[in-house]
C-alpha cells in the first residue's frame, strides 16, 4: 500500500496494533508484537504513544520482542536498542518491563547460542508473534539477516554488512565506533509471525523495496523471503515506492 507519507503509513500501521490490542483486552488476552529499531518506526511509535496518553489505550496485555542488537553492547549506552526502545516507546506507555524482550549484547561470545535458543523459546511460549514490525536495511536486510542470511536461519550472531556499517556511521561518530557484530532474529524465526508489516519511506529506500517487491526471492536480498509469506503488508510512501 503505497501512502502520500511517511506520517500517514505509520498512522495506519499503529491503528492496525492498536485494533489488536484492543481486541485482545475485550478478551482477556495477551498480544505479542515483534518490535524493530531504526528510523522507519520512530512515527508509529509516536502514533502508540498518542494513543496511550489522549486516548488511554493500555499496554498492560502487551509483550514485545524486538528483532535484534548490536553486540557487543551495553544497555545504557546512547546505541543500544535497549536505550533506543526505552527513549521512542517503552518510557512512555504502561508496558511491563518484564514483558519487554530485546537480543542481550552483554553476554560472553560462549554464552550467546543458548542464549538465542531461549529467545526463540520464549516466543513460542508467549504464543507466537501476532504482528511483526520491520523495516528494511539498504542491503535488503530485516533485522540484521543481511545478504547470505537463509530462510530458516534462525536467532544468532551475525556479522554485520560494510554497508550497514557505513550507513550506522554518522550515528556512531565514524566506521571505526560500529560493532562488527550483532544477534539478531533469523529469517525463519521472522516467518513465523502470523502478520508481517514492513514499511519504508523516502527514495533512499526505492530501489531495494524494488528488489524486495520485485526481484526473484534470493539469499542475497533476504527481505525477498517475505514473498513466500502468506500474511504481509508493504507500506510505503511514495517515494520509497517511486521504482515499483
Ligand atoms: C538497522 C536495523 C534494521 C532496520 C534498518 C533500517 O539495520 N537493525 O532493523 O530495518 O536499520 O534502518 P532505518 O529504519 O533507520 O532506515
Amino acid at each position: 500500500t503505497i501512502y502520500e507519507d511517511a506520517k500517514t503509513g505509520s498512522k495506519w500501521i499503529a491503528q492496525e496494533i492498536i485494533s489488536l490490542i484492543k481486541k485482545r483486552q475485550q478478551e482477556n488476552k495477551t498480544v505479542v508484537l515483534g518490535l524493530a529499531t531504526g528510523s522507519s518506526p520512530l512515527k508509529v511509535y509516536e502514533e502508540l504513544i498518542r494513543a496511550h496518553k489522549e486516548d488511554g489505550l493500555s499496554f498492560e496485555n502487551v509483550i514485545t520482542f524486538n528483532l535484534d542488537e548490536y553486540y557487543p553492547m551495553l544497555p545504557e549506552s546512547v546505541h543500544s536498542y535497549v536505550r533506543f526502545m526505552k527513549e521512542n516507546l517503552f518510557d512512555h506507555i504502561d508496558i511491563k518491563e518484564e514483558n519487554t524482550h530485546l537480543p542481550d549484547g552483554t553476554l560472553s561470545m560462549e554464552e550467546v547460542p543458548e542464549f538465542c535458543r531461549n529467545y526463540e523459546l520464549q516466543i513460542r511460549q508467549a504464543g507466537g508473534i501476532d504482528i511483526q514490525l520491520l523495516g528494511i536495511g539498504r542491503t535488503g536486510h530485516i533485522g540484521f539477516n543481511e545478504p547470505g542470511s537463509g530462510i530458516r536461519s534462525r536467532t544468532r550472531m551475525v556479522t554485520l554488512d560494510q554497508l550497514t556499517r557505513r550507513d550506522a556511521a554518522p550515528s556512531f561518530g565514524g566506521i571505526n565506533n560500529v560493532p562488527r557484530r550483532a544477534i539478531t532474529m533469523g529469517v525463519g524465526s521472522i516467518m513465523e509471525a502470523r502478520k508481517i508489516l514492513l514499511m519504508a519511506w523516502g527514495n533512499g529506500k526505492a530501489p531495494i523495496i524494488r528488489e524486495a517487491v520485485e526481484g526473484p526471492i534470493t539469499e542475497s536480498v533476504p527481505t525477498t523471503f517475505l514473498q513466500e509469506h502468506p500474511n504481509v503488508d508493504v507500506i510505503l510512501d511514495e517515494a520509497a515506492a517511486e521504482k515499483l
